[in-house]
């Protein structure tokens, strides 16, 4: 696969000070940078440069990057977005558009892989699980995907797969499409919303246990910010914990999720909403709370 990974995003928030607090407490790699108005975080394996948080006057995302292998997958993904009538300018190793219904900001760019993940520790016989001797802080290993909601989303779907080469994984059934541009089972989910918004942001962890160890340092002192689970999906697999940053967005720890490392042999399909397990889900999930807010900034 010519794309692999996610590369970096970068959201605005108009609360900026709390957000940066927020997403140090969630583990991410606060990063130096020589722009006061730019805040940098890295992870531990998707490298420094994985989120950029910025002012906006009502949370949003901005940017979107995605990692190529090669400068040649670039004239491709170009020639494809042309043929869907939206265009995009090729400088050097970077392709930049825009997602046509959401206005965000897309690059493509050459970039390393993320290493590959570390084999699972294993619980033997006779000694302690692994996971009860762990003292550090849970970090994420990458950020993995990102939801966004679009008024138009067949739309966006199709610039995603036929612009970007994206591949579709699964479906909820009128509500969300799955797709990736690497082995996970998806790197962009792309739902239907009234108005174009960020649904929420999913950075991995190495096991359900660096979730409740990250969960529970982030809860400490801010119940508030509990939105969903703990729980396991159908869809994609994965172990999931949704949090709600202080600008409205939401975010997700995740592991355990689908790899698909042979597209002949996985068949997509389609499926209703819900979880394999999990409390109940919030109306928030799809309908956010400051939805009356997004939608007035859109006008
Ligand atoms: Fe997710």
């Amino acid at each position: 696969m010519s794309l692999h990974r996610l590369t970096d995003i970068t959201m605005g928030v108009p609360n900026i000070a709390e957000t940066v607090e927020f997403y140090t407490q969630f583990g991410l790699l606060p990063q130096p940078s020589n722009d006061p108005n730019e805040h940098w975080f890295g992870t531990v394996d998707g490298g420094p440069r994985q989120l950029k948080i910025v002012h906006a006057p009502v949370r949003r995302l901005l940017s979107l990057g995605i990692g190529a292998e090669d400068p040649d997958d670039l004239g491709r993904i170009g020639a494809s977005l042309q043929r869907l009538g939206v265009e995009s300018r090729i400088d050097g190793e970077q392709l930049t558009t825009n997602e046509p219904i959401t206005g965000v900001k897309v690059t493509v760019s050459v970039a390393p892989q993320v290493p590959a993940k570390p084999v699972a520790e294993r619980h033997l016989p006779n000694f302690r699980a692994p996971a009860l001797l762990r003292t550090d802080p849970a970090r994420p290993r990458k950020l993995g995907h990102i939801m966004i909601a679009s008024v138009e989303s067949a739309t966006t779907q199709k610039f995603f797969t036929e612009g970007l080469g994206f591949k579709l994984s699964d479906e909820i059934k009128d509500a969300a499409t799955f797709m990736r541009c690497s082995t996970d089972h998806h790197n962009i989910v792309v739902g239907h919303g009234p108005v174009n918004y960020m649904h929420h942001t999913s950075w991995e962890l190495s096991d359900v246990d660096e979730i409740g160890r990250g969960v529970k340092a982030a809860l400490e002192g801010h119940p508030e910010r509990h939105t969903w689970g703990m729980g396991r999906f159908w869809v994609g697999a994965n172990y999931f914990y949704y949090l709600r940053d202080p600008a409205g967005n939401m975010t997700e720890y995740y592991s355990d999720m689908d790899e698909i490392t042979d597209d002949q042999v996985w068949k997509p399909g389609v499926f209703e909403p819900g979880s394999l397990w999990s409390p109940a889900m919030p109306p928030s999930l799809i309908r956010p709370d400051d939805l009356a807010e997004l939608m007035a900034d859109s006008h």
